[in-house]
């Protein structure tokens, strides 16, 4: 069931489109992720739903309720929409206890003391913060202080929670920490969530669907999977994985009755649909897709290594083939060192076939 649908949402400032005309349906209890470079547009999206931000056109609906319609002249205020809000930074009260941080929001919809404090602490418990009730935003650790938000968000039990790039400012470390809360604590409220990243790595573990978005616009709506093994255009593929993703222009031909993929000095037997036969194209393969032996193997490419990059799980491998550069990814350590000569091979059903002209992914 669908919980949050946009129809046409557009949204302008100055007559330059910063969304345009968004179709969205996002479902009840699913963890949804916007995605895409800086000024893409995820901001002014989530922003539209909260109603921070009026929206041109189109429809807002949220559960049975119409939040915004411009063809009915609907309107309803951000206090009305019972939402809860996580912006980038953390936007805690300093002056005021973590207790106090949390509860306001409740004392202003009038529940009873006893209920607010049982409910704060509650919340504390679901983020790990029992106990700290009476610190001071400044007392806590920048992960503490986004958990907090994140406790107050979950105190107030909205009907749906919203998240601006909520963890953009925690180190490396924290960050993947506070990944695993916020997964877990999904799965444990069940809330719908609209989450706002620029981080793919962040959108591809947390979300059940992402939305990648371009210049205002969606590209791709899927699973992280579908999002990662067929990304629906070039621009997609590119933007989600690393390292990026290997891109090569190409052709395809037919030579003794079989199928290959040729590019440069690269020829590749594959098994493709005949009406895709002898078409200019380009192709791609995750680093990860491409196999590697330092002996000599019938039908692979014959490469030099020109940088090997040992990260501890996995090393990033870098070869060339006349002029043409190639990223690959193994797992653990390797024996290959700089200058070697290596053969490769590309994963054949992990190849996609994109149209030269419009980067679209043919299949
Ligand atoms: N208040 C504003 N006035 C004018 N232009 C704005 C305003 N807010 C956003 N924009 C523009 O709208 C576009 C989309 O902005 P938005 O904040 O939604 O991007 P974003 O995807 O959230 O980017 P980031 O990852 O950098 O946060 C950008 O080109 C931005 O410059
Ligand atoms: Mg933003």
């Amino acid at each position: 069931m669908d919980k949050i649908v946009l129809s046409n949402i557009s949204k302008s400032y100055s007559g330059i489109p910063a969304v345009r005309t968004l179709t969205l349906n996002i479902r009840e209890g699913e963890f949804l992720t916007l995605l895409g470079p800086s000024g893409c547009g995820k901001t002014t999206t989530l922003r539209m739903i909260a109603g921070l931000e009026d929206t041109d056109s189109g429809e807002i609906t949220v559960g049975d309720q119409i939040f915004f319609s411009q063809s009915k002249g609907l309107y309803v205020p951000p206090e009305k929409r019972d939402l809860g809000f996580i912006f980038q930074s953390y936007a805690l009260w300093p002056h005021m206890t973590v207790r106090k941080n949390i509860s306001l929001g409740l004392e202003e919809k009038k529940i009873d003391k006893d209920k607010i404090e049982k409910t704060v602490i509650n919340a504390l418990k679901k983020v790990q913060l029992e106990g700290l009730e009476d610190r001071y935003p400044s007392e806590l650790s920048g992960g503490q202080q986004q958990r907090v938000a994140v406790a107050r968000m979950v105190a107030s039990e909205p009907q749906i929670f919203l998240m601006d790039e909520p963890l953009s400012n925690l180190d490396a470390m924290l960050r993947i920490g506070m990944r695993a809360e916020l997964k877990h604590l999904h799965h444990e409220l069940g809330a719908t969530t609209v989450y706002v990243t620029h981080d793919q790595n962040e959108a591809l573990t947390l979300s059940d669907r992402i939305v990648v978005m371009e210049s205002g616009e969606l590209r791709q709506i899927g699973t992280p999977e579908e999002i990662y093994k067929k990304s629906a255009d070039l621009f997609v593929a590119k933007f989600v994985g690393s390292p990026q993703i290997n891109i090569l222009k190409g052709r395809t031909v037919i030579d003794n009755d079989e199928f290959f993929f040729i590019s440069g000095t690269i020829k590749k037997k594959v098994s493709i649909p005949s009406e895709y036969m002898n078409m200019d194209l380009t192709v791609t393969i995750r680093p990860e897709e491409i196999k590697i032996k330092n002996e000599k193997e019938s039908n692979w490419l014959e490469c030099d290594v020109y940088s090997v990059l040992p990260a501890g799980s996995e090393t990033i491998i870098a070869v060339k083939k006349d002029g043409m550069d190639l990223t690959l990814k193994i797992n653990g350590f390797a024996d290959y060192k700089i200058d070697d000569k290596v053969w490769i091979d590309f994963n054949q059903d992990q190849m996609n076939y994109y149209d030269l002209e419009t980067a679209k992914l043919l299949f």
